[in-house]
């Protein structure tokens, strides 16, 4: 395989990330996406459930404990492939290597604040994911995570929004392919 400028390998296809914020719109938009590239949407916190990639049920946080090194060996082979949009809340212990593109959804605090309640969410668990929101913590992780030119965070308040983030990202892919 080729390396490209940053000394990634060059896949066939590229691998994207969708990280942010819950309820900021990560499984919505991969979804549109996967349908628009056929790539392989991989949802971590349902494949974390059906594999049984945990280390049991977190009371306090109200949910699996994932087990970061079970979900890393699953992914191996199907991130070397290439074509994989990876959905979930966090990316810091995904290997640097596996990204090509790393997209960071981001929600104005009414709008999300709105979309939890409507979920259910409140109390401590609603009060964290806004501050999660209004603190950046997913774009900060992303950003450290993984080189700046790969880290991109956008706007994701309306259906519009995830139309224009679906397109964007479409044409990304198609453009990838046809780089040195
Ligand atoms: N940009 C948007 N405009 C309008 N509605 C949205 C937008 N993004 C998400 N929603 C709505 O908010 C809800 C949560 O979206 P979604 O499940 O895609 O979020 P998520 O980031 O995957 O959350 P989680 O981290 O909990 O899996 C859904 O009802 C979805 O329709
Ligand atoms: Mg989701």
């Amino acid at each position: 395989m080729a390396q490209n400028g940053s000394g990634r390998k060059k896949r066939g296809k590229p691998n994207i990330l969708i990280t942010g914020t819950p309820g900021t719109g990560k499984t919505t938009t991969a979804s549109a996406l996967s349908e628009s590239t056929q790539f392989r949407h991989i949802n971590i916190g349902d494949l974390v459930k059906e594999k049984n990639l945990h280390d049991g049920w977190d009371d306090q946080f109200d949910c699996y404990l994932i087990n970061e090194d079970l979900v890393c060996d699953e992914l191996e082979d199907l991130m070397e492939e290439g074509g994989n949009i990876v959905d979930y809340h966090g990316g810091d212990f995904f290997p640097e290597r596996w990204f090509d593109r790393v997209v960071v959804l981001q929600t104005e605090n009414s709008v999300l604040y709105d979309r939890l309640t409507k979920r259910g969410y409140t109390g401590q668990k609603l009060t964290n994911n806004i501050e999660c929101e209004i603190f950046q913590v997913l774009l900060e992780e992303a950003k450290e995570s993984y080189p700046e030119e790969i880290v991109v965070a956008v706007r994701s308040n309306t259906i519009d929004d995830i139309n224009r983030n679906v397109a964007t990202l479409t044409d990304w892919v198609r453009s990838w392919s046809c780089l040195p």
